[in-house]
């Protein structure tokens, strides 16, 4: 995670590296920093906390460059002096780093046992004072001879006080990208491709291990051996704007609201008499020889994964299984040549999804990504890629893009149907125009957000929870249960339903709610039964069920009932209940909603 950002150029370079935190600040908001040259010195801030506590003590000279870092801890704690950037001990060199240099304890005590004096507890001074070590007046080589000594994925952003023209940058395994203006007036650096301000640029990434070194207007860039090199760019309009709560609280909520539309956008153009996506450049006969299917994702990627498994076995009859990213890159057999392997991710940059990719094309898989940014490392990296078209999601717990997955999950599964001819023309046709209902009734469940709140008022002095539900509503309650545990901080446990006998019922008692799911007709009886067991065991119950489903009543103590609809279309409506909920308990406890602590939207540490 940490966002990594460096101008130079003809406007502020401070002013711009400001708007550059403020838009990676999802990526990471333990601290921040910048640091400059002016007139031959480094000068530098930095700050513990979010951007506002750096603005508050910010105070440069007019600088000719700037480096810009927003910080997720993963070596030292969160203080000042771990903070961003980092120095060799003349402070002629300043760093900025993104990742993990693996290597860091034997580094470390190599440096200390050569007497360095370190300030900090973190991996990246550490390079800060091996560049030192190795300069000898060229900058890009002296960081190419620091980078043989580090393993690890990680990318770098370093200045030198006498070289006050150049950004030196480097990524292994890590996003990082350089972009230069149309009119060759300015360069920029930046974690993120779509974070450049300006009307248009044209972006190298840079991968393996290569260095490119930034002036104004140009860029040279090396291979890991030195050789230099040239590097096709990509146009991109750098029209980014930092996105706007529009009169909502919170970005959470704006987007919770959004998602009628932001589903729409996911289905309209891709149906008419059958589905068809436009971006797909994978041949149908790739889909027609899948004999299996693996979806990989981390967090709520993966849960929308474990739902459009169940939508691709019930739809296309594939044998299809749902794995955690960081796990299923170890299992030889899960990535078989005859897997058709689809990558889930909001922003195409979490780091254990993109190492599962590489593995799953190594063993010669097919791979499908889908993601909500277009110019991502999974949508450059996979075979074909779906777009959710959700538009940018701020808040860090993730709500729009997640039905956004659900909705192209679903599409893509009677794609397969079609495909492996498993759906008759009326089925497939009478899918397609249920889907066109659950933005209505979304909408229907968002009017009624303040029975909601009320619920939540209810149940917001609990410290624990369970989630329980059965077959899709499995997967839903365990994404309903993460949105409670990452903005309200309580205990909250997902389960089949089924499965809460075997052990987790002894956990329950008066003070110990559960949250059943019940939207799920198949198994209506089943989840009943559970409630019921529940009951006796004094645990309050809130049960989320579909209207037609009176019997609940009898045994919950309260129900939130949602719009009727298939199996298959109900985690639609329920997650958004799970969505509000959690919501309006955050906010009874007094949490943060949108930058919950210890999190980050990107993740692009292993
Ligand atoms: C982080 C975020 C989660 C997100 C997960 C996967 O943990 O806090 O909200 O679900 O990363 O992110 P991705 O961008 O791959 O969907």
């Amino acid at each position: 995670m940490c966002g990594v950002f460096g101008y130079v150029g003809a406007r502020d370079p401070l002013q711009v590296c400001l708007t550059g935190l403020s838009a990676l600040e999802y990526r990471g908001y333990d601290s921040t920093g910048i640091a400059g040259i002016s007139q031959g010195k480094i000068s530098f801030c930095k700050k513990a906390g979010k951007l506002s506590e750096l603005k508050k003590v910010l105070s440069f000279p007019p600088l000719e460059l700037a480096i810009a870092h927003t910080r997720w801890a993963t070596h030292g704690k969160v203080n000042d002096q771990n903070a961003h950037p980092h120095f060799d001990a003349s402070h002629s060199i300043a760093v900025i780093h993104n990742g993990i240099i693996e290597n860091f304890s034997a580094l470390r005590e190599e440096l200390l046992r050569e007497k360095a004096l370190l300030a900090s507890e973190t991996d990246t001074e550490i390079v800060a004072h091996l560049i030192a070590k190795y300069y000898k007046g060229d900058l890009v080589r002296a960081l190419h001879s620091a980078m043989q000594r580090l393993k690890g994925a990680f990318s770098l952003l370093v200045i030198h006080k006498d070289h006050p023209g150049e950004l030196v940058a480097t990524a292994r395994d890590c996003p990082l990208s350089v972009a230069l203006d149309a009119v060759r007036t300015e360069g920029i650096v930046s974690s993120d491709p779509n974070v450049f301000f300006g009307t248009n640029f044209d972006v190298i990434f840079l991968k393996a291990s290569e260095i490119a070194c930034v002036r104004k207007g140009s860029v040279d860039v090396v291979d890991s051996e030195l050789r230099k090199i040239t590097k096709k760019s990509e146009r991109i309009a750098g029209s980014f704007t930092v996105p706007s709560k529009e009169g909502f609280e919170h970005y959470m909520l704006k987007e919770i609201y959004e998602q009628p539309i932001t589903i729409q956008k996911a289905f309209l153009g891709r149906y008419a008499r059958g589905v068809s996506f436009e971006e797909l450049s994978l041949q149908d006969a790739v889909f027609r020889n899948t004999s299996k299917i693996c979806i990989i994702g981390c967090g709520t990627s993966s849960h929308a994964g474990s739902i459009g498994a169940l939508f691709l076995e019930e739809f296309a009859g594939v044998f299809t299984s749902c794995e955690i990213a960081s796990e299923a890159r170890y299992r030889p057999l899960l990535l078989s040549p005859d897997t058709l392997v689809i990558a889930i991710s909001q922003s195409g940059e979490t780091a254990d999804t993109l190492a599962a990719l590489h593995e799953a094309k190594k063993r010669g898989c097919t791979t499908l990504g889908l993601c909500n940014v277009k110019n991502s490392a999974l949508v450059r990296e996979a075979d074909g890629a779906l777009l959710l078209q959700a538009g940018p999601e701020m808040s860090v717990c993730s709500t729009k893009a997640f039905t956004s997955q659900l909705t192209t999950l679903f599409l893509f599964s009677l794609f397969m149907g079609q495909i492996k001819k498993t759906l008759t023309q009326e089925r497939l046709l009478l899918l397609q125009e249920e889907l066109k209902t659950i933005p209505a009734q979304i909408e229907q469940v968002i009017n009624r957000a303040p029975e909601i709140q009320r619920l939540a008022k209810k149940y917001a002095r609990h410290e624990n929870f369970f989630f329980m539900g059965r077959r899709y509503m499995f997967p839903t309650c365990l994404e309903a249960a993460l949105k409670l545990k990452e903005i309200s901080y309580v205990n909250a446990n997902g389960y089949p339903a089924g499965e809460l006998k075997h052990g987790p019922i002894a956990l329950l008692d008066a003070h110990f709610p559960v949250i059943a799911f019940c939207a799920n007709r198949q198994t209506e009886e089943k989840i009943l039964s559970n409630v019921m067991e529940v009951k006796a065991r004094g645990a309050p119950v809130l049960a989320i069920a579909s209207d037609h489903f009176k019997q609940i009543q009898k045994a919950a103590d309260d129900v939130f009932y949602i719009p009727d609809s298939s199996d298959s279309l109900a985690p639609f409506a329920s997650t958004v209940v799970g969505q509000l909920f959690a919501y309006y308990i955050a906010k009874e406890r007094g949490c943060e909603i949108d930058q919950p602590r210890n999190l980050a939207k990107s993740v692009t540490v292993e």
